[in-house]
């Protein structure tokens, strides 16, 4: 009897954390098993790409009367969705019902007067609201409501969570807080879409889709917004060579490797976006890099967007991501606790070095589930074992192949709350034997470490490359330090009398999330002992060392 009713508590859990979740990306799976609403990630991708099409972005008055400034939008055709946000000034997107729409729009849209300055004449879909002389869309008093796009303040939050009665509840809590939202979601690919009419200018079959934490669900508000410019759909590219006659084919320029022309391309859709893209500033390309990149910054949705071409094995770790997350409840809000107590205490951080990355780290979680005594979710294998025909995907010699079609995976039976599994996740990399091992998705087991380097994560496809080789040893033994401290707060959290009233101490996930003594803006936490000063000299040398 006690059996069944963990089960049923932990089935009730599931769907505790699966429905508190916004549908970021459609995302109403509850038990494996149900999968009524349900879609593949291809489909997901396609249907926001195209409600991206036929949206555009306006800048407006903070006090713009919305019911107005619709009825006037819609003299170009049915408004299918819109809302507003606050980024730099007030800003809304409009989705109409149909593509025609945006074709009348761009006819009636007026050129910018501007005085002493010159503009580009490069039509976007970004566009400004002016109420001219007697105004088109009076004012309102209050202005519209806004949707948020960034998170809401650490300490907020840790008073949030602390007000929870189980850890459970508070990972529910913490997602429903921090993960993106749908207006997020729809503003990501509204982003994407624009990017692409700018790359169209001299590819004008590409395609810009979102990958990582957009749209693999373990998404954060105030992520980066990674994109890949996809190329594939180029017509020619897959038309089939006839056995004899006359065939014509394009002349196309040559180069000596797909990286050199992928640097080609990068190069001048990184000029085109700095020269010509509204609301695009502090261009960078970065195109030395392992995976060669624009990184830019789009103002008016406030996107750290890093644009990659010839990238589609990111593309598919996302879609592989997505399926985990998709699996159970669970994994999505124990990747979600990790990755945010990884952020505070900065295990992790926005800007890369010898740390473990986002990515690193939701590899390891997956990792961890995938070893319990029941396993909460299968290797990559065996996802590759249940694939179809049309599954098969080969990317530049490797097999990335896996099902992407959620009913035939086989349900497992681990019925572990959140909170043992976020005390499972500190016990088990406090121990963890990363001198000799490596972890491994694909397998679900640990593997020989096949070179000398502190950390070790096979690259799920690319299998001869590590995902972690920037990290260095002394980052590695600090992740190793807080997951035993991890592991024993939430001991204590178990054993402690909690708290009551409209300030209760943090406890559980809360005491996690409360940064470390020195870091500002947060009053009233513990003293943590320090470790001792040749400690840390000794590992600032490491690290140091490990930079040269
Ligand atoms: P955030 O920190 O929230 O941006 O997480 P993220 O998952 O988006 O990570 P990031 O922006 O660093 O990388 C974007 C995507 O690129 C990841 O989700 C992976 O699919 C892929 N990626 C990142 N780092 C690596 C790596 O070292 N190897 C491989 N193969 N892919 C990587
Ligand atoms: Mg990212």
């Amino acid at each position: 009897l006690l059996k069944r009713i963990q089960i049923i508590d932990t089935c009730l859990q599931r769907r505790i954390v699966t429905n508190a979740v916004e549908p970021s990306n459609v995302l109403k799976n509850e038990d494996n098993g149900e999968q009524e609403g349900w879609k593949a990630f291809d489909a997901i991708q396609l249907e926001r790409q195209e409600q991206a099409e036929r949206s555009v972005l306006i800048s407006c008055h903070s006090k713009t009367n919305e019911k107005k400034f619709l009825k006037y939008l819609s003299i170009h055709g049915d408004i299918k969705n819109s809302f507003f946000y606050e980024s730099y000034g007030t800003y809304a997107v409009v989705e109409f019902a149909n593509q025609e729409s945006i074709a009348s729009l761009h006819e009636a849209v007026n050129l910018p007067v501007v005085s002493n300055e010159s503009v580009v004449p490069f039509k976007s879909r970004l566009l400004s609201l002016r109420s001219l002389g007697a105004a088109v869309v009076p004012n309102s008093q209050t202005g519209p409501k806004c949707k948020p796009q960034a998170t809401i303040p650490l300490t907020e939050l840790i008073q949030r969570l602390s007000k929870e009665e189980s850890i459970d509840h508070q990972v529910t809590s913490l997602m429903k807080a921090y993960q993106v939202t749908e207006e997020n979601t729809r503003l990501r690919f509204l982003v994407c879409s624009l990017l692409k009419d700018i790359a169209a200018a001299y590819f004008p079959e590409c395609n810009v889709r979102p990958f990582g934490s957009s749209v693999n669900g373990f998404g954060k508000l105030g992520c980066d917004l990674d994109m890949f410019l996809d190329l594939d759909s180029i017509s020619g590219r897959n038309v089939p060579m006839p056995k004899a006659g006359l065939v014509l084919e394009y002349q196309m320029k040559r180069s000596n490797s797909e990286r050199a022309v992928t640097q080609s391309i990068l190069t001048v859709v990184g000029e085109c976006v700095d020269r010509f893209g509204p609301g695009c500033v502090g261009v960078q390309k970065i195109l030395n890099a392992r995976c060669p990149l624009v990184r830019f910054s789009h103002q008016p949705s406030n996107f750290q967007c890093d644009l990659t071409a010839n990238n589609r094995v990111a593309m598919k770790t996302s879609e592989l991501l997505y399926l985990y997350g998709c699996l159970d409840g669970r994994v999505r809000g124990l990747v979600f606790a990790v990755r945010c107590w990884a952020r505070v205490h900065s295990v992790t951080s926005s800007i890369p070095g010898a740390w473990i990355s986002n990515f690193s780290l939701t590899v390891m979680v997956l990792f961890y589930l995938q070893g319990r005594a029941a396993p909460l979710i299968p290797t990559l294998d065996h996802l590759r074992s249940l694939a179809g025909p049309a599954d098969k995907s080969v990317i530049e010699g490797n097999d990335c192949t896996f099902v992407s079609d959620l009913s035939k995976i086989q349900p497992q039976d681990n019925t572990e709350t959140l909170e043992q599994l976020l005390c499972g996740f500190f016990h088990f990399y406090s121990t963890f034997p990363f001198a000799r091992k490596s972890i491994n998705i694909r397998k679900g087991k640990e593997q020989t470490k096949p070179e000398v380097v502190p950390l070790h994560i096979q690259n799920p496809f690319e299998v001869s490359l590590n995902v972690s080789k920037n990290v260095n040893a002394a980052q590695l033994e600090r992740f190793v330090a807080l997951c035993q401290e991890g592991a024993w707060q939430l001991e204590q959290s178990a054993t402690l009398t909690r708290g009551t009233g409209h300030a209760p101490s943090p406890w559980g996930l809360a005491a996690l999330l409360v940064p470390a003594a020195g870091t500002p803006g947060i009053k009233g936490r513990k003293k943590r002992k320090r470790e001792p000063a040749s400690e840390r000299i000794k590992s600032l040398l490491e690290s140091l060392k490990n930079k040269v």
